[in-house]
């Protein structure tokens, strides 16, 4: 059955281009030979090939992504758990110690209020905002405006994965330090960009590389990635540091993102230093922080950017494009955490420094070696050279999983320069940490 608006009307005929003669010609000729008519419109339902093989096709940014290192570890230790046997989990830093009451409380009493079930705002409400200035000038004496320095994200992850996204593309290179957090590297690849990995150990050497590579690469690097407290190395640095990292962006002209998701963790009086409030930072760059470490709040989500209003307008830009912003009972709920809870943010760090020395006297005794930590979630150790000797840092975490139902992280899951390291997240308790090491010890007799 033909239908009206197969058959151009004459109406439409108007609305073509002009063409020259020979083009009309052509076009009438196609026209009467081959133009199906009403009649033979041919019928899409039917075959006309051989069916294809359906192959869902993804994207290069998808397949250029390399297998998940912690993958098979995660796999065991799901299969472990199934079958009910104890595992002593210090694989993920996740945190296992609940937020403070109170805090939850604000979240149940807000998510009652009816009128806070719709979309939100992409970058946060105002009041969240301001009381994330509030403590970085309490607690760093950065001033910040909360109306176009400061935004929030689903976890600082989401937010420092979009803002490589704003920064970087195809030709664009950032400096990463190396050993790696996965997403530092991956998001920028995401991004469509280079990676540069600069070994972070030696901070003195690692800025001094940073020069060098400025110095020599064409086009220049565009983006500087740093985290201090370092995951997983755990490496720190003083305000001093950073004074230099701005010096050199400013020099070759390079942007910068701190990732300070370890701000609020740290141990024996030391105060890991914020790269804001270094002079000049947030002419630079901007820095993440997160509730999901001090405060216990990992699954709630809650991350924020600060800095270089420019950054910020364009990491903004991304995210009005792909999110509605955060549940605003939970945004309330972080409003009071931020405001209530600084103490019960201490006493955190008082329980993973304790546990950080059971961690670490077990090791000890073991005769591991490694630096103790002065701030972070973990212990990042050398296991011992006899078992390098012998098999991979992949199959020895395996090994310790499988034989002595310890979980850590293969220190080759942030990169090459893990080999012959484990990460071990103090996430248990300090008895379940001993009876850790002692499993660690029997596993390798
Ligand atoms: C260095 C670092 N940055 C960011 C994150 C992610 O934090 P969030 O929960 O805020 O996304 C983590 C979590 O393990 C981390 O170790």
């Amino acid at each position: 059955m033909a239908h009206e608006t197969d058959i151009p009307s004459d109406d439409d005929a108007q609305l073509q281009p002009p063409q020259d003669q020979n083009a009309a010609a052509d076009a009438d000729v196609s026209s009467a030979d081959s133009m199906p008519l009403a009649d033979d419109v041919p019928d899409h339902t039917e075959p006309t090939t051989e069916p294809v093989e359906f192959k869902v096709d993804t994207a290069q940014r998808v397949k250029r992504l390399p297998p998940y290192m912690f993958g098979r570890i995660n796999n065991l230790l799901y299969q472990k758990r199934r079958a009910g046997e104890d595992v002593i989990d210090m694989g993920m830093g996740n945190p296992s110690d609940p937020p403070q009451q109170l805090v939850v409380d604000k979240l149940a009493e807000a998510a009652a209020n009816p009128r806070v079930h719709g979309y939100s705002k992409s970058n946060g409400i105002q009041n969240l905002r301001r009381e994330v200035a509030t403590k970085y000038s309490r607690k760093y004496g950065v001033t910040l405006d909360p109306d176009e320095e400061v935004i929030v994200c689903l976890g600082s992850k989401e937010g420092f994965s979009h803002m490589c996204l704003a920064l970087m593309g195809p030709g664009d290179t950032a400096i990463v330090p190396a050993p790696y957090f996965p997403v530092h590297t991956y998001a920028v690849a995401l991004a469509g960009g280079n990676v540069i990995s600069l070994e972070v150990n030696d901070s003195e050497k690692f800025l001094q590389n940073v020069a060098y590579t400025c110095q020599h690469l064409y086009p220049k690097p565009k983006l500087l990635i740093i985290n201090y407290p370092h995951n997983p190395s755990t490496v720190t640095v003083e305000q001093g540091f950073y004074d230099e990292v701005v010096k050199l962006a400013k020099r070759y002209g390079f942007m910068v993102i701190s990732d300070f998701a370890y701000a609020d963790v740290a141990f024996d009086g030391y105060q890991p230093p914020s790269f804001l409030s270094s002079p000049g930072a947030s002419d630079v760059g901007v820095e993440f922080t997160t509730m999901s470490k001090g405060y216990n709040m990992a699954g709630w989500r809650i991350g924020f950017c600060s800095g270089n209003r420019e950054m910020i307008k364009a990491l903004a830009t991304i995210k009005g494009y792909y999110d509605y912003g955060m549940f605003q009972a939970v945004q309330v709920a972080a409003i009071m955490a931020l405001r209530e809870t600084e103490d019960a943010v201490l006493e955190q760090s008082r329980i993973y420094e304790s546990r950080r020395n059971v961690l670490c006297e077990g090791l000890s005794r073991l005769g591991w070696d490694f630096e103790v930590p002065k701030a972070g979630m973990f212990v990042w150790a050398r296991f011992p050279q006899e078992w390098q000797d012998q098999m991979s840092t992949m199959d020895f975490a395996m090994k310790l999983l499988e034989e002595g139902n310890v979980a850590v992280s293969p220190g080759t899951g942030f990169g090459t320069t893990g080999e012959g390291y484990l990460r071990m997240a103090l996430v248990e308790n300090e008895n379940r940490l001993r009876q850790g090491v002692r499993q660690i010890k029997a596993c390798l007799k």
